[in-house]
């Protein structure tokens, strides 16, 4: 199955940087997000770590160049009509993720893969809102796109071998270390990660210690490059609480559930970096 076009729904934190790994790589890329503001701040992060990684000697004018000429921002799903490949990173949320499936399904061609970047929701429920369940399965990369190496294939029970391993392999080709993960709620890494970031936060409200106390504990003590809560800002407060509330309904597992400060942090709108404030301040 030869994949040459990609299609990436979603240009926020993940879509922005599949889409560039994807566009790197030497794949005619779209970046489809649901309206132009939206689009237009997506793709400049994908600018600003180009130019981020030329100035630190990572990156040269001519992957920039590459990057930047293999990608194409759309709000139209019509454009989508030629690929190979579609990889949602759209909000973590199963109903409106059926129906992009729906929009899509509209313009894009029978052989087209579709995998799906989510953290937690179940891809066999993904798979069975297409009309092509064999050809739909699970493509979970890490935040933040571009640095980290690991990429969960998914398998779900209607998945065929021919896609998982047209997945897999486009993971490789991208320059991605793949797994094979199964279609269980958090697949490997976030069943062990999630728990571990929701215990920071009890253990924070319990009074263990303050939000920079246990991020040093973790850094310090374990090696961990990031904090606990440093970690929870960076994916977001408000995927963090989808990705809990999935897995809790999953498994019905109390480590699960998601602590009631996290909720009432989501409700006033502290979403971490993305927003600005979330257990630290990024407003200046
Ligand atoms: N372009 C190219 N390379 C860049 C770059 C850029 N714009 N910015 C940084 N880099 C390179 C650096 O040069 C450096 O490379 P070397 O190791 O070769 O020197 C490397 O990337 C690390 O960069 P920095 O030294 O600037 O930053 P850092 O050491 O603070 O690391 C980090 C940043 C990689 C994000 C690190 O903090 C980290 O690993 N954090 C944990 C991230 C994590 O756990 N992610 C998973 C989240 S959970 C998830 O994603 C799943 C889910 O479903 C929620
Ligand atoms: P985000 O909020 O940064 O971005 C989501 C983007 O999707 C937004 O820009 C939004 O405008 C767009 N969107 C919403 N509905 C859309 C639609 N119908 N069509 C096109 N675009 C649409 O979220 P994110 O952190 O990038 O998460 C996206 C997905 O990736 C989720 O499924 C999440 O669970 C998963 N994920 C997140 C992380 C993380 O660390 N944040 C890591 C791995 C996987």
């Amino acid at each position: 199955m030869a994949i040459k076009t990609v299609g990436v729904l979603g240009c926020g934190l993940m879509g922005a940087g599949i889409a560039q790994v994807s566009a790197a790589a030497g794949f005619k890329t779209y970046s489809l997000e649901v309206n132009e503001e939206v689009l237009k701040k997506g793709l400049g992060r994908i600018e600003k770590f180009l130019t981020g990684g030329i100035e630190k000697g990572k990156v040269t004018a001519e992957q920039k160049a590459t990057v930047l000429g293999n990608l194409t921002g759309t709000t139209k799903y019509a454009d989508l009509k030629d690929c190979d490949l579609i990889i949602e990173a759209i909000v973590e949320n199963v109903e409106i993720k059926k129906q992009a499936y729906a929009q899509l399904e509209a313009v894009i061609g029978p052989h087209c893969l579709i995998a799906s970047n989510t953290s937690s929701l179940c891809i066999t429920e993904l798979a069975a809102a297409t009309k092509r369940p064999d050809k739909v399965g699970g493509l979970h990369f890490f935040n933040p796109v571009p640095l980290m190496k690991l990429v969960e294939v998914v398998r779900a029970l209607s998945t065929s071998q021919e896609t998982f391993d047209a997945l897999y392999g486009f993971a490789k080709a991208i320059g991605k270390e793949p797994i094979a993960a199964p279609d269980r709620g958090g697949f490997i890494v976030n069943r062990l990660l999630v728990p571990y970031l929701l215990d920071a936060i009890r253990c924070h409200e319990e009074g263990l210690g303050t939000v920079e106390d246990i991020d040093n504990g973790m850094k310090l003590g374990c090696g961990y490059p990031m904090g606990p809560f440093t970690l929870l800002d960076f994916v977001g407060l408000d995927t963090t609480y989808y990705i809990a509330n999935i897995m809790f309904d999953e498994f019905r597992e109390s480590r699960f559930a998601p602590p009631p400060l996290l909720k009432r942090m989501v409700l006033a709108g502290h979403l971490g970096k993305k927003s600005g404030k979330g257990f630290y301040d990024y407003s200046k």
